[in-house]
């Protein structure tokens, strides 16, 4: 359906109505990209949580389908909530959930159980357990049968880690080709632990080994991901990736959830991270984005290794459910695809967007180039909100401006705008939405957002910048740093314009594509 409503992603996936947190069970199968997500069914806030469904041919149009899984005894009566996992095609029916030669999906999540009581299985689980369960699907992931006669298939954390049984949690289920098992990754959220388990069957869990804590434990760990990444495009040499979601805790300058990776090698049963992942003392990460909203990243089962693509939820727990949109909240980001490359002696993760958004983009970009731009700022004129961005000027050091960048989704009089810049002298790219228009919700909104950025080896700052009725995504250089940001401005915020502080910028190349909305 077509969307009006003001502040409304028309490129980035949100749910008609009601309130949605993290992509979960994202995976391919059969032509089709499977996007479930952490979604209320009865609310505009974090609750009744069930499993929302959503399909895409391409990672760019989504169709929202029926909700997949819903809160056992929705309305009134909640008995389990169904919480984040991921799934995975079970082509050989390794588990013994396909009939009829058809191959099932299967997904692996939490069972938050608000109330102590005796399950069909027989199990009796305590009030506010989580455990780990399994549901499955027959028909592409349309409908879900959850394994009532056996759910909740782990139980509880082993042992030493049985008090924890109210905070384990995100079930991330793969195969490990090599070892021709099933691996799951789970969080033991307030310990800042994650436990790796092995199985044959996707049902009989053992446990292979822990990890944690490791760098940034400000706040619970929560949804971890695991995955091969070719190095330098070389199917010969691949690190693997360890993704972990903190809440609070997020990067340097940001309040509320953040996302942080480890790079290292994985056996099949343990991960071990690189010495240059790790810092001594949790004193900082690998920040996975800048931004303030980019969280529970998610990756895609099914893919060929080449192509791992991520999804994360674009906001922040921290204002989560204050954000000013009705009758929805909560969207995800651009779908992200992922690579590794070494820079200096560093393995370093990339992030780009999907290519297949630029399928979305105009035919034509407005092309604008300028040899210098001399210190104030220059009026682009009405651009829109839709919008894909690529911006690029000097840096060779001998910079006479401190800062450059450009002014998105502006009124004409400037009361209202979002820069997104880089700062010459600190090598940094940010971003400022203190003036991006409704900030008031939250006392830590109005803030700016920074991350590290070199110039290319031509001497040159590179921003890909992809705007949305209420969002910026901005990809740095290859995609080293990113930085995710929501926004809240006018209709009447439509400009666009550049500044240059403190004397002239040179050489600078601007494209600028209007993207179309995937809503029909
Ligand atoms: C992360 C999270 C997960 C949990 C889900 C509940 O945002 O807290 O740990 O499974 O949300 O909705």
């Amino acid at each position: 359906a077509k969307y009006t409503e003001p502040y409304r992603p028309q490129y980035h996936f949100s749910p008609a109505k009601y309130w949605t947190n993290d992509p979960a069970g994202l995976v391919y199968h059969d032509g089709t990209y499977h996007l479930y997500f952490q979604y209320n069914a009865g609310g505009i806030e974090w609750g009744n949580m069930s499993w929302g469904h959503a399909t895409s041919p391409d990672l760019t149009h989504w169709d929202e389908q029926p909700m997949a899984l819903l809160a056992r005894g929705f309305p009134g009566n909640l008995t389990e909530m169904f919480f984040t996992g991921s799934a995975v095609a079970d082509v050989n029916n390794t588990g013994g959930f396909g009939s009829d030669g058809k191959v099932p999906l299967v997904a692996l999540y939490t069972s938050y159980y608000p109330t102590a009581q005796t399950l069909p299985s027989g199990k009796v689980v305590r009030k506010e357990q989580q455990s780990q369960s399994i549901a499955y699907s027959l028909d592409e992931g349309m409908t879900w049968t959850t394994h009532d006669s056996a759910n909740p298939i782990i139980q509880d954390p082993p042992t030493p880690y049985e008090k924890q049984f109210s905070n384990f949690r995100d079930p991330f289920v793969f195969r490990h080709e090599e070892s021709q098992k099933w691996v799951l990754v789970t969080a033991l959220a307030e310990i800042h632990k994650l436990l790796i388990w092995t199985s044959d069957n996707l049902r009989d869990w053992t446990v292979a080994s822990e990890f944690g804590p490791v760098n940034a434990v400000g706040g619970v760990w929560e949804c971890p991901n695991l995955f091969p990444l070719a190095v330098d495009n070389s199917p010969a040499k691949s690190k693997w990736v360890l993704v972990i979601g903190l809440n609070p805790g997020g990067p340097p300058g940001t309040v509320g959830s953040g996302t942080q990776y480890l790079i290292g090698e994985f056996n099949g049963t343990t991960f071990v991270p690189d010495d240059d992942s790790v810092y001594p003392g949790n004193k900082t990460a690998n920040w996975m984005d800048y931004g303030p909203d980019y969280y529970a990243a998610a990756s895609y089962n099914g893919l060929p290794a080449e192509q791992r693509v991520q999804i994360g939820w674009m906001n922040n727990w921290q204002y989560g459910a204050k954000i000013p949109t009705s009758p929805w909240r909560g969207a995800m980001a651009s779908p992200r695809r992922l690579s590794l490359k070494t820079i200096g002696q560093k393995t370093v993760l990339l992030q780009q967007p999907h290519e297949n958004l630029k399928t979305i983009r105009s035919e034509r970009a407005k092309h604008y180039s300028w040899d210098s731009l001399p210190a104030g700022s220059k009026d682009l004129g009405s651009a829109g909100k839709q919008l894909d961005l690529e911006l690029s000027f000097a840096d060779d050091r001998t910079s006479k401006a401190t800062q450059f960048g450009i002014m998105v989704q502006t009124t004409s009089d400037l009361t209202q705008q979002t820069r997104i810049g880089y700062d010459f002298h600190a090598r940094q790219m940010f971003v400022d939405r203190r003036k991006s228009g409704n900030t008031t919700f939250d006392d830590t909104f109005a803030s700016e957002y920074r991350a590290p950025l070199a110039p290319g080896q031509d001497g040159r700052v590179h921003l890909r910048i992809l705007v949305d009725w209420s969002s910026l995504e901005v990809f740095g250089g290859d995609g080293e740093s990113t930085l995710t940001a929501q926004i809240f401005p006018d209709l009447s915020a439509t400009h666009a314009g550049l500044f240059s502080s403190g004397g002239s910028t040179e050489d600078i190349t601007l494209d600028v594509w209007e993207m179309s909305s995937i809503w029909k």
